[in-house]
């Protein structure tokens, strides 16, 4: 397959002769997807190339692969784990998962339970200690259907050790209306434990007695022993399986601060709208499959053209934490060089993902998208109806979105900057050159009908299946993180250096983290 797209790029390097004349574009690449619209229109597709793919998909097993994923056999071979996400969303399970699935189900209950135990005993604030996927989902979703929230419930969140971010999460709260929630699959992350410990001493320092700081203390995890041994009562415990990944775990207990702002119904219906995606991607023919052609083309761009980074700028304010979500789904899922195998990966693999929200960056990195040197695909994500009063803003702000995925694709000519010119001469040139827009620059679409919690739902569900989907292609395993540990071990063994200043610092460290040290020891 990767050669087939490298091939198809070395043919195809002039996007807009592609898509002219070629009306039937946007709707053999458009897809309609529940709430969603997929548009791939403006991408360096052609048909020729999705039958070639779609036999090339079939020869490397890919529907197999999808099953090993449903069927929750082992897809996560360095830890020996299935990835089990699917599951949580799933109407039914299979008769050898159906165990799993009704204790899932059971959890459910629990969330629902609790969350109403919880605003019973007055509580109006959740702040959510928990870092990477313990922290991106729910904050996502929160701010992304925060205008449904259930009246008087809120939530706030804390995932940086920085004390400034946990002061900040904490200023103006009372303490007797509020309760924490420790979010770490493991337990044992250093930012979650340290806030957690914090967020106990400060319920103390406010004069809240021991057994009020218990009931204020819930945990989400996967390691129920250890929430139970930091001091967790059994019945504010919510646990989620080891095979469901820390970036994965939205829909898991992870997503109890949800169940709580929004309702157990919203969660439910974010759960469907993954459950349809996940029905679509094992169902739907490769080419009219929305994650597997999203696969194709960052394969496409970041194998056949070569881009290193894809930018995700969302037209909706609600979305402005999907660049960074997607950055750990994407990256920490697949940033990899190393195969499953052990051997060396021989293609670049995850792309950098970075972005923002429309039209703010307009003014900030859209003139580098559109003439720096480095061509880097955009993804548009936005809602074609408004949830807000200032409805007469929308058709502006989708404008603006219609206006920049056309200008990337056209471009501007210097005949055409030329004739723009008021006069003549070496600076009239000058100028006109430097308003020139080579154009020929790829983007997606993605389209929802409203921002509902299903439609957020299908979203992340789509981007779930590309990264396993593109992880496969690859050959790297889409479930680990091992390169996150060497800092957090060296962390480990540089911690005490700083708390006491005293320490020997060991000659083995290189120098110029040797010099740091000091200066950060001289306070
Ligand atoms: O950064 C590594 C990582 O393990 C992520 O994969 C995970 O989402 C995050 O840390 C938090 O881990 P935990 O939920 O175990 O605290």
């Amino acid at each position: 397959m990767l050669e087939a797209l490298r091939a198809h790029a070395a043919a195809h390097g002039d996007l807009r002769a592609l898509v002219a004349g070629d009306h039937v574009r946007a709707s053999t690449l458009g897809i309609e997807l529940g709430e969603l619209w997929l548009d791939l229109s403006k991408q360096p597709l052609t048909l020729e190339l999705l039958d070639t793919l779609s036999l090339r998909a079939d020869g490397q097993r890919l529907r197999d692969a999808l099953d090993d994923l449903f069927a929750g056999r082992i897809v996560n071979r360095s830890e020996n784990r299935a990835a089990l996400h699917p599951l949580l969303r799933a109407v039914e399970a299979p008769p050898h998962l159906q165990a799993q699935h009704a204790a899932m189900r059971s959890v459910r209950n629990e969330m629902a339970a609790l969350s109403d135990r919880l605003a019973q005993s007055g509580i109006e604030t959740l702040i959510n200690l928990g870092i990477g996927g313990s922290d991106l989902g729910p904050k996502l979703a929160y701010e992304a259907l925060r205008s449904q929230r259930i009246a008087g419930r809120h939530l706030r969140f804390v995932a940086n050790v920085d004390g400034a971010a946990l002061e900040a999460a904490v200023a103006g709260l009372d303490p007797t209306r509020c309760a924490f929630v420790l979010a770490s699959k493991s337990f044992g992350t250093q930012e979650t434990r340290m806030n957690a410990i914090s967020a106990q001493r400060w319920l103390a320092e406010h004069g809240l007695p021991g057994e009020q700081i218990a009931q204020r203390m819930v945990a989400l995890t996967a390691k129920p022993d250890a929430a139970r041994a930091f001091g967790i009562a059994d019945d504010r415990i919510l646990a989620f399986d080891e095979a469901i990944g820390g970036r994965y775990s939205l829909w898991s207990a992870i997503g109890f601060p949800l169940v709580f702002a929004l309702g157990a119904d919203r969660f439910e219906s974010l759960l469907a709208g993954a459950a349809l995606v996940d029905r679509h991607v094992q169902s739907a023919p490769w080419s009219k499959n929305a994650p597997f052609l999203m696969a194709v083309v960052e394969l496409l761009h970041r194998i056949g053209y070569g881009y290193p980074a894809q930018a995700v700028v969302a037209y909706d304010e609600r979305l402005a934490r999907l660049p960074e979500y997607l950055q750990q789904l994407v990256m920490e899922s697949n940033g990899k060089s190393i195969t499953v195998d052990g051997s060396e990966l021989v293609v670049p693999a995850a792309p950098v993902i970075w972005g923002g929200v429309g039209t703010s960056v307009q003014h900030a990195f859209f003139q580098s998208l559109h003439q720096g040197t480095d061509i880097v695909p955009v993804t548009f994500v936005a809602a074609r109806n408004a949830d807000h009063r200032f409805a007469d803003h929308h058709p502006a702000l989708l404008a603006n979105m219609a206006a920049q995925s056309a200008a990337l694709l056209r471009g501007r000519s210097f005949e055409e900057a030329l004739a723009q010119e008021s006069e003549t001469g070496e600076m009239a040139i000058a100028r006109a050159r430097q308003r020139v827009f080579a154009g020929n620059r790829p983007s997606t679409t993605l389209l929802m009908d409203r921002l509902t919690p299903s439609a957020l739902g299908s979203l992340i569900a789509l981007y779930e299946h590309q990264v396993y989907l593109v992880g496969r292609l690859l050959g790297i395993n889409s479930f680990d993180q091992w390169g996150v540990e060497l800092g957090k071990e060296l962390c480990g063994e540089l911690l005490p250096l700083l708390t006491d200043v005293r320490s020997p610092l060991p000659a083995s460290l290189d120098a110029g983290t040797l010099a740091l040290l000091r200066r950060l020891r001289a306070g």
